[in-house]
C-alpha cells in the first residue's frame, strides 16, 4: 500500500478532466466503496481494512448465510447501520453535490454504496444499483398471504424482525450475492451510462458486475472516462484519465469553480 496522504493528482492530468467536465452536457459519476471512504465507511476490498478481508461474504451476504444464521447477520449489519449512521458526507461527497445543483439536470450518481452519504450531501439524483442499507425488507415475499402484503416496518423488534401477523423474517434491503439488482434502477444506470459525455469512476474495485460494466459501456458509447482512485482498479483500462489520489482529495479540485 502506497501513502495516499502524499498523493496529489497528476496538474496535467487533471487539467484535462477539468476540461471535459467543463465542455460536457451529461456527467455520469460512478461511484463505490471508496467513496465513502474518508466518511470512516469501510470499503469491502482493501488489503487491511475491507470488509471481506475479515469477513466471509458467502456467510453475511447471501440468502444462504441470513438462512444459516439470522441473528448473526442481522447484528453484523445492525453494527454496519449504525456506523453508517454516524457518518457524515466527507468533501468528495460535498464538492458531487454542489457541482450538480450548480449545474441542475447535468449530473447522475450512479453508487453501488448502501449508505446515504450521496444524498445526506444534498446529492439531487441518485441511482442506487445495490440497495439501502438503513431499510428493510421480507425475506420472502411470499411468505405472506395478507392483502395488502404487510409492512417491514411493522414487524416486531427481534433479531431479526418478524412479522407479527404472517410470520414473515425481514432482512436489510441490500442486495446480496447471488441476487439480481434492481431491475429498474440498472435499466436506468445504463441509460445514463449510454447517454453521458463524461463518466467519472470514484472508489470501486471493479471487481462487482453488472455495475463494474458501466465504464465501458460508457466509453463504447463515445464518452470520456475519468477514474478516481489511489490505487489500481480492474477497469483502468476504459479510463482515458486516470487520477490518483483520494475522493475528498480529488473530487473537491476537479469540480471547483473556474
Ligand atoms: P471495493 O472495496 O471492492 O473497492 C473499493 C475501492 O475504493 C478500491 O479500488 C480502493 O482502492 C478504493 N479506495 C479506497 N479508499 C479510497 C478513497 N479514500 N478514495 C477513493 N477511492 C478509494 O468496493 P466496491 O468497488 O464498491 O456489494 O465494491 C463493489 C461491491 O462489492 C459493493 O457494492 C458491495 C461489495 O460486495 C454490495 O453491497 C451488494
Amino acid at each position: 500500500m502506497r501513502d495516499r496522504d502524499r498523493f496529489q493528482p497528476d496538474a496535467p492530468l487533471l487539467a484535462r478532466a477539468r476540461a471535459a467536465l467543463a465542455g460536457a452536457r451529461q456527467v455520469a459519476v460512478l461511484t463505490g466503496a471508496g467513496m465513502s471512504a474518508e466518511s470512516g465507511i469501510p470499503t469491502f476490498r482493501d488489503a487491511l481494512t475491507g470488509l471481506w478481508s475479515r469477513f466471509d461474504p458467502q456467510d453475511l451476504a447471501s440468502v444462504e448465510g441470513f438462512s444459516a444464521d439470522p441473528a448473526r447477520v442481522w447484528d453484523w449489519y445492525a453494527e454496519r447501520r449504525e456506523g453508517v449512521r454516524r457518518a457524515q458526507p466527507n468533501a468528495g461527497h460535498k464538492a458531487l453535490a454542489a457541482w450538480a445543483r450548480a449545474h441542475p439536470g447535468r449530473m447522475c450518481v450512479v453508487t453501488q454504496n448502501v449508505d446515504d452519504l450521496h444524498q445526506r450531501a444534498g446529492q439531487p439524483d441518485v441511482v442506487r444499483l445495490h440497495g439501502d442499507i438503513l431499510a428493510e425488507q421480507w425475506l420472502d415475499e411470499s411468505t405472506c398471504r395478507q392483502r395488502p402484503r404487510c409492512d417491514p416496518a411493522a414487524a416486531d423488534p427481534g433479531r431479526p424482525p418478524r412479522c407479527m401477523r404472517c410470520g414473515a423474517l425481514a432482512r436489510p434491503g441490500v442486495v446480496w450475492f447471488g441476487e439480481a439488482l434492481p431491475e429498474a434502477d440498472l435499466a436506468r444506470a445504463q441509460r445514463v451510462a449510454n447517454g453521458c459525455d463524461l463518466m467519472l469512476v470514484v472508489g470501486t474495485s471493479g471487481a462487482v458486475w453488472p455495475a463494474a460494466g458501466l465504464a465501458g459501456r460508457a466509453r463504447r458509447a463515445g464518452a470520456m472516462v475519468v477514474i478516481v482512485n489511489p490505487e489500481d482498479s480492474e477497469i483502468d483500462a476504459q479510463a482515458h484519465v486516470l487520477l490518483r489520489g483520494t475522493a475528498a482529495q480529488v473530487l473537491p479540485r476537479l469540480l471547483a469553480p473556474a
